[in-house]
């Protein structure tokens, strides 16, 4: 059973995480734009990360008896000029995430809440994870610069595959 506070608190995560998608879904959209494929398909593997950190979120609220509520998602923004200003602004958003995640678990604390303690903890060892990958593609920008150093990264990023699950409906409609 969670208590209001913490249910609401959730519920707004899982906006982030949505609006979170939404934001990698329009850095794919802006690489392709820029004939960058392999950043369009690392930013949208992370479109579909966003969407399970938000559905992992909801499965959590529906198991402990809380309604789901969803709110509007802000527009993100839409156009970048290069992939280091797309790349810096996925490392300056994830440490935003990471300050709202560690601020759940603050809540969580308080509240002596120990169901919602453990359930965060897969969030924050995420947090590191997320902060890390875009720093290493930050680090190898720098070292690249643009040119050929930029297509050989582009093809890299190309490579990132879906690690987790993107069928949300597992779970739901009971018995086959
Ligand atoms: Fe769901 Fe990128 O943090």
């Amino acid at each position: 059973m969670l208590s209001d506070t913490m249910a609401k608190a959730i519920n707004e995560q899982i906006n982030k995480e949505m609006y979170s998608g939404y934001l990698y879904m329009a850095m794919s959209a802006n690489s392709t734009d820029m004939g960058l494929d392999g950043f369009a398909k690392w930013f949208m593997v992370q479109y579909h990360e966003e969407m399970f950190h938000a559905m992992k979120m909801y499965e959590y609220l529906a198991d402990q008896g809380a309604k789901v509520v969803l709110e509007t998602i802000e527009k993100p923004r839409d156009t970048w000029k290069t992939p280091m200003e797309m790349v810096k602004e996925t490392y300056e958003h994830e440490q935003t995430v990471t300050a709202s995640i560690h601020n759940l678990m603050l809540l969580a604390k308080e509240e002596n809440d120990f169901a919602s303690m453990a359930f965060l903890e897969w969030y924050v060892t995420e947090q590191v994870e997320e902060e890390k990958s875009a720093q290493d593609i930050i680090n190898r920008l720098k070292l690249a610069g643009e040119g050929p150093g930029l297509f050989m990264i582009d093809k890299e990023l190309g490579s990132r595959s879906l690690s987790v699950p993107s069928d949300f409906s597992a779970g739901l409609g009971g018995e086959e």
